[in-house]
């Protein structure tokens, strides 16, 4: 009987990160300030220690991971690699799936990967606080439980939809220690002016990540942590994929295809890079993010210039959007409900080397649940889109009777999402339409740059 759970020792923790810049046919268009010229790294120093921004715009192919952090890694990592034999019987396909396992860490979650390395540097450059934002609550409370490690005041303005939908996330983060605030709030300018707009506005995270930058900019003890999105987080996901390959190697396996959800991109990223290094140098690999079909910003959003928070606050970056002020429908899966996307997994979709899909929440959690009355783990709201593309290509290899290899990212689990679970047995869980007319006013909203 072939393996079941693919295992590395702790000594294999990766010992750098993976930049897939350093691969990018194109060097990634600049970030712009508010006079449409590029930033310079300085412009960041406000809100991010300098070890950060440096990441940030690195061309390096790897970068050092400090031992401090390695040795937090320990708690969780190396994550296990599982194949999906029982899956895999239930659908009848040869497809061969695997999944590496992200909800083993202590928040549940692939977030800890970079909070543990963004906390550390802040740490070592004298920052007492952070300011953050989270949607589902997995980030927050991510960085909830290292601020606590690493010895950092946290405040967490999470989306009022997700305070309200999870509320146990809200404990969590408060256990570890952390302040949580419902946004949009009337703690900052931002969230007041949003909610003059529409006092019952059910937030985005777009809106919870203009309170979090807002209160950075404003305190000098304070810095922002970002849970997705930027380059570096990206980067200190890629641990995740580096080691994928090197337990996908111990049984003599390498994917035709590697999924994962898309909210931000940095759970995509994570897992889909380190193989993208492989494409680059010329071997067939397919890298496929997954979306939610309500808030489909890579299938259906535009590719130009935008702020990645709802008032404009942070520099324009080019990506795919919905236009900084899209306030998605209240789909469970929170952490996928941003209107832009990572510039680097943006540019990648245009370039035509990653593929994107977007799929229906309905279908996403019939995905879900047949995973977990086969695997056994319930999976987040989140994960289940990506595991509802993994059985639609299982299935499709059934019919085509092809023996691919299927590697997908299990980035969390669903724990604190029972309620969603509870209205998809329940019968009561909608599809949202595509909401083409909002979508379209708020694309009306780009910055001037975008005008192209
Ligand atoms: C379980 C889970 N998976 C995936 C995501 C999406 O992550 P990313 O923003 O890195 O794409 C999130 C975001 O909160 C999440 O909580």
């Amino acid at each position: 009987m072939p393996q079941t759970k693919i295992l590395l020792d702790e000594s294999e923790i990766p010992t750098q990160w993976y930049n897939v810049v350093a691969d990018f046919p194109e060097p990634p268009a600049p970030p712009l300030g508010p006079d449409g010229k590029p930033i310079g790294p300085e412009a960041l120093g406000a809100i991010f220690p300098a070890a950060l921004i440096e990441q940030e715009v690195t061309r390096e192919r790897w970068i050092p991971i400090p031992e401090p952090v390695r040795e937090i890694y320990r708690l969780w990592r190396p994550s296990p690699l599982y194949r999906a034999h029982r899956l895999e019987a239930a659908l009848g396909t040869p497809a061969r799936i695997y999944y590496k396992y992200e909800g083993v860490s202590p928040a549940g979650s692939h977030k800890p990967n970079t909070a543990v390395a963004q906390a550390y540097y802040n740490r070592e450059a004298g920052i007492r606080r952070l300011a953050t934002e989270t949607g589902a609550g997995q980030w927050g409370s991510s960085l909830a439980m290292v601020g606590q490690m690493l010895g950092l005041e946290i405040r967490v303005y999470m989306v009022r939809v997700s305070y309200e939908q999870k509320p146990f996330r809200r404990s969590l983060m408060q256990t570890w220690g952390a302040e949580v605030i419902a946004s949009p709030s009337d703690r900052t300018e931002a969230g007041r002016r949003i909610l003059a707009q529409d006092a019952d506005s059910p937030g985005s995270l777009g809106i919870a990540i203009s309170e979090a930058v807002e209160e950075a900019a404003g305190r000098a003890d304070t810095n922002y942590a970002l849970g997705s999105v930027l380059n570096h987080v990206v980067l200190h996901q890629t641990v995740i994929g580096l080691e994928a390959k090197a337990q996908l190697a111990k049984v003599g396996e390498y994917p035709d295809a590697v999924f994962a959800c898309c909210g931000g991109g940095s759970n995509f990223g994570g897992i889909a890079f380190p193989f993208f290094a492989d494409k680059a140098a010329g071997r067939a690999v397919r890298l496929v993010a997954v979306e939610p079909a309500s808030c489909p910003t890579l299938t259906r959003g535009h590719y130009a210039y935008d702020y990645g928070d709802s008032a404009g606050l942070t520099p324009a970056m080019l990506m795919y959007t919905l236009g900084h002020d899209f306030v998605p429908p209240r789909i469970h899966a929170g952490g996928l409900r941003y209107h832009g996307d990572s510039p680097l997994v943006s540019q990648l979709v245009h370039d035509r080397l990653v593929e994107a899909i977007a799929v229906p929440q309905r279908a996403t959690f019939e995905a879900g649940v047949l995973f977990a009355r086969t695997e056994g783990i319930v999976p987040a709201p989140e994960t289940n889109h990506a595991i509802r593309a993994v059985v639609d290509e299982a299935l499709a290899c059934k019919r085509t009777h092809e023996p691919r290899v299927l590697l997908f990212n299990l980035s969390g689990h669903g724990h604190f999402d029972m309620a969603s679970y509870d209205r998809y047995l329940a019968g009561t869980l909608e599809d949202y339409d595509y909401p083409e007319s909002q979508i379209q006013a708020a694309l009306r909203a780009l910055p001037r740059v975008a005008a192209g």
